[in-house]
């Protein structure tokens, strides 16, 4: 069906739907219909498909081909051209550039007048985690609603900090897959796996001393475009599809993630000043986008992020651009990011991966990735060489502020950790798991973030 049929046929549906029951029902296909017309996009460029080697459209592992675009925006000048040489210019001037480029091209806007979250521990539990006695709370941050009380919202987060605290312990909060955190005095419920023959990474963590927490991303918004109109932004928007600079759930998420670190900052047991954030995949990305937009977040894990994540939108190898703008998962981005997929390209976007890890410096960020290739390996989807050029191109920001970046733009070998810099980087022999990882990157959260004064964001 041309477009234009297509669009009078759905906003028909939607004006039927909004009568019966006030609020528009699209299916992603619809919302990212409609997204298209308000862009003025007739077609976008399909995607890479990963899955069939033989197809027209196979994904690229061919690393001649990889780099079209080879030039990444400089982090350190300006839009207007000047280069950036003081930590001033900046935290004044760049900063806030590449932020409004990331803001309405890529992840989207958080609306400024976001309703006001307000969080009930609904239980406490305690319980023995890997033999050591906690305390779990398990809470539910309500979002007023009042603006629009046919959508409601309420994160689910859990907390479990050890019993025998003496005052208040560092946190790792992940994204969490599946349902409401850890089953207290269960096994804990789906999630990056343990490391071969080493403990659970909630076990990993409690050992230390510190604490960790889950927080429920699909509580804050749906991970598909028919929630779009539902969830937090749904209820910014009062039930209507979003706007192109309005957020998309990448964004929803990292902001539901900030919203966990409010209540962190007012529970005695929590050293808000040293909470850490994890995720893997789609939970990677988020988790870079918090990191990169709450300088509260003292230290990321980032685990293959991949592309949306650390990985060049420039790069040709593996996921493309293309397929984060398909409707199966443009729901993560802006609107706006679809125009690189049809009428511009990659090389047309005002910022890159590197930049948006260049806005967590000088904090400590360990980018996370499984093994390219070989007997359990996650593969080349995620563009484990891509990211760690990102990385790489991140580091002069690093530098600038103070801090160090990867030290090298030398590919390491799997298993070799970078860490003696802020900016850091290994992958495991693994899979697609941040689960072997966690030894290496506790030590590096701990000498970065535990053995000493309070962190400065601003430096280190
Ligand atoms: C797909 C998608 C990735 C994503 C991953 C995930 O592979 O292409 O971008 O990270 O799913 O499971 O989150």
């Amino acid at each position: 069906m041309p477009i234009l049929a297509l669009v009078a046929a759905l906003s028909a549906s939607i004006a039927a739907a909004q009568e019966q029951t006030g609020l528009p029902e699209l299916t992603a296909q619809q919302d990212h219909a409609l997204m298209m017309r308000a862009l003025g996009i007739a077609s976008l460029r399909p995607g890479a498909n990963g899955l069939d080697p033989d197809a027209p459209n196979a994904a690229n592992y061919d690393e001649s081909k990889a780099n079209p675009y080879p030039g990444l925006p400089d982090p350190l000048v300006t839009d207007d051209g000047d280069p950036v040489t003081t930590p001033e210019q900046w935290w004044q001037v760049r900063r806030p550039e590449i932020v409004e480029h990331f803001d309405r091209e890529v992840y989207g806007r958080v609306p400024d007048d976001v309703p006001a979250v307000s969080w009930e521990v609904v239980e406490t539990v305690e319980e023995e985690v890997g033999g050591v006695p906690a305390v779990t709370k398990r809470l539910l941050g309500h979002v007023d609603n009042v603006r629009c009380p046919e959508i409601s919202v309420d994160i689910q987060l859990s907390l479990t900090t050890p019993a025998d605290a003496e005052g208040p312990v560092p946190v790792i909060l992940e994204f969490g897959f599946g349902g409401f955190g850890p089953r207290p005095g269960g096994p804990p419920r789906r999630g990056p796996g343990p490391p071969r023959g080493g403990p659970p990474w909630r076990e990993q963590v409690l050992d230390r001393g510190w604490g960790f927490a889950v927080v429920v991303p699909v509580s804050i918004q749906a991970d598909d475009g028919s929630g779009l109109t539902r969830g937090i932004i749904g209820l910014c928007n009062e039930g209507r599809p979003r706007d192109p600079d309005d957020w998309g759930a990448l964004r929803a998420w990292a902001w539901g993630a900030s919203r966990a670190l409010d209540y962190f900052e007012a529970d005695p047991a929590v050293d808000a000043d040293r909470v850490g954030i994890e995720g893997l995949s789609r939970y990677g990305k988020a988790a870079l986008v918090a990191m990169a937009y709450d300088p509260r977040f003292a230290v990321g894990f980032i685990g293959s992020s991949g592309a949306g994540g650390a990985k060049p939108f420039r790069r040709t190898f593996g996921e493309l651009v293309e397929n984060l703008a398909s409707s199966g998962e443009y729901h993560w981005m802006a609107g706006n990011f679809l125009k690189y997929a049809g009428p511009l390209t990659p090389g047309d976007l005002p910022v890159d991966s590197h930049e948006l890890i260049a806005l967590c410096a000088p904090r400590p960020v360990f980018v996370s990735y499984g093994a390219s290739t070989g007997p359990g390996a996650e593969g080349q989807w995620v563009d484990q060489r891509g990211s760690f050029m990102a990385a790489v191109a991140a580091g002069p920001v690093y530098e600038l502020l103070g801090a160090r970046g990867l030290g090298t733009a030398e590919f390491p070998e799997v298993g070799t950790a970078l860490v003696d810099g802020e900016l850091t980087w290994r992958q495991h022999e693994g899979g697609h798991t941040t689960g072997p990882n966690w030894p290496t990157f506790l030590d590096f959260a701990a000498r970065r973030i535990t053995d000493g004064p309070p962190p400065d964001p601003e430096g280190p």
